[in-house]
């Protein structure tokens, strides 16, 4: 039995003040949510993040993470030091750090061995284009994603992989509960080849246009086993419903 999990993506949002008021919310309302459950904010917030989610069971996570261990890379922020303070889980190869920033499949490689080796969870993301989606690649791309990454590293040292469709990301479009499930089987075959004990117990994630409206339905999928959420993690009320959408079974 995989335990759901849910992560919020704050993404560059938040201040001191709006982060203190979130996590006083989410701690509130949080009641008997059934998954685990995980925030990851922009670096400078992380240490604040750390010590309000404290002995909370909330998980603390970082958005992305240098590539390179550690040295005169100005701006950079290794995983040793997101280690250093007790940040458990990162997310690698966000599809915004992707495009934007041109990681490639074999810095979200390198980014994950680096954060298995300072002993923190990276949770992967992968995910197709639209033009890659209507030109029948989604398989092809998202495989391609995954096998990068575990030709570095062992399935069984992952946290999570997230699904995200890059045209259902901020968009308001979310992939149909169908559509999404067969790619996330195509990834648990994938890991089953490669592991298939780890890929039993490893938590795939969709990510893209989550909210409280849709997440039941997604959440139901065999294969779904929680989600990365950004929009709507942006009010604790909303993610907190999100997350309960996320059940054991
Ligand atoms: P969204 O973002 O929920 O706003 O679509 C998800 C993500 O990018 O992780």
């Amino acid at each position: 039995m995989r335990e759901p999990i849910v992560i919020a993506n704050w993404k560059m949002n938040g201040s001191t003040e709006a982060n203190r008021v979130w996590v006083e919310k989410f701690l509130q309302l949080r009641g008997d949510l059934e998954c685990r459950t995980a925030v990851c904010a922009p670096f400078v917030y992380l240490p604040q993040l750390v010590s309000l989610l404290k002995g909370s069971g909330v998980a603390v996570g970082a958005e992305t993470v240098s590539s390179r261990k550690n040295g005169a890379f100005t701006g950079e922020v290794s995983a040793d030091m997101l280690a250093d303070i007790g940040v458990t889980l990162s997310i690698v190869g966000h599809s915004e750090r992707r495009t934007l920033w041109k990681e490639t499949d074999e810095d979200v490689a390198e980014q994950a061995a680096l954060l298995i080796e300072a002993g923190i969870a990276p949770v992967v993301c992968v995910g197709e284009t639209l033009e890659e989606r209507e030109s029948g690649r989604t398989e092809e791309v998202v495989l391609r994603q995954l096998r990068a990454v575990l030709a570095r590293v062992p399935a069984a040292r992952l946290g999570a992989v997230a699904y995200e469709p890059v045209w259902a990301i901020g968009t308001g479009r979310t992939a149909t509960p169908e559509a999404a499930q067969a790619v996330h089987a195509a990834l648990r075959a994938e890991l089953r080849a490669s592991d298939a004990a780890a890929a039993d117990k490893l938590p795939l994630l969709y990510g893209g246009s989550v909210k409280p409206a849709n997440a039941h339905e997604l959440f139901s999928c065999p294969d779904i086993d929680g989600g990365l959420i950004g929009g709507a993690a942006l009010r604790a009320e909303d993610f907190h419903c999100v997350c309960s959408a996320a059940r054991a079974d």
